[in-house]
């Protein structure tokens, strides 16, 4: 085995058309140009994690525009959903390119995915099952080393307005990694931001959004002029990890 670079792309907000910008940003051609300069600088990765918002509004249109633009990519892809998307559409969209799964061995490495998704709801929430499930993985992988991915961020990023819609029950996530060691760390999106706490040893990391990022500790919404990043992550061998992120133009 030898280390594993896994990326971590996040918040692509990918519209229905080419016509229909958000907040002025065309988030497709964003995300292409971070996707070239990917291919060009930082091509031999192992696996893609998606997590989540990979639509703005859910519609089978945006999943088969990502689809197109992802396509390139003969590695790995794991995905899960945030609040803008629609998981069925999501699945059955990406199907082809990307496994909508709740775990996956990358070399030693164990990476977990949850669903944080509450029906109609902006902020999220992880049901028994989810909790139950992760607990039953982490029970039975004591010495694998593993990533937890969630979309919604388990503690305060300091920003008042994201908070109110971080994951709810957050406390619940953190009890239990709190006593399983070999989770190292927890990385999430929905925060359009960098973020790197170490909490009860484990590092919590926000990953900034593919299109635009909000500005850090603000506590009402407003938009950071940071351009569009993302996340890697080096997995070592040995349950010991690097990880920073990169921005377009980088
Ligand atoms: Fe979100």
């Amino acid at each position: 085995m030898s280390t594993q670079r896994l990326l971590q792309l996040s918040d692509c907000h990918i519209t229905a058309d080419a016509d229909t910008q958000l907040r002025g940003y065309d988030t497709h051609e964003l995300l292409r140009k971070l996707l070239e300069q990917i291919k060009k600088r930082d091509r031999h990765f192992h696996a893609l994690l998606l997590s989540g918002d990979l639509s703005d509004r859910g519609s089978a249109e945006s999943y088969q525009r990502l689809n197109a633009l992802l396509s390139f990519c003969k590695k790995p892809i794991y995905a899960l959903p945030g609040n803008h998307d629609q998981l069925l559409e999501m699945r059955d969209q990406l199907r082809k390119i990307a496994q909508c799964v709740h775990s996956a061995d990358l070399g030693t490495w164990r990476l977990l995915m949850l669903n944080s998704q509450q029906a109609g709801k902006t902020e999220g929430y992880l049901s028994e099952d989810e909790l139950s499930r992760l607990k039953l993985w982490l029970d039975h992988g004591k010495n694998i080393p593993s990533l937890v991915a969630v979309h919604h961020p388990p503690c305060s990023i300091h920003s008042a307005w994201m908070d109110a819609i971080n994951l709810q029950n957050g406390d619940e996530l953190l009890d239990i990694v709190k006593s399983h060691h070999q989770v190292k760390a927890i990385s999430f999106g929905h925060v359009h931001q960098a973020f790197d706490q170490t909490i009860h040893g484990v590092r919590l990391l926000g990953t900034p959004s593919t299109c635009f990022q909000f500005t850090p500790e603000r506590d009402e919404f407003d938009i950071d002029d940071k351009p569009p990043g993302y996340r890697w992550f080096e997995l070592h061998d040995n349950g010991e990890f690097d990880t920073d992120v990169t921005w377009l133009g980088d």
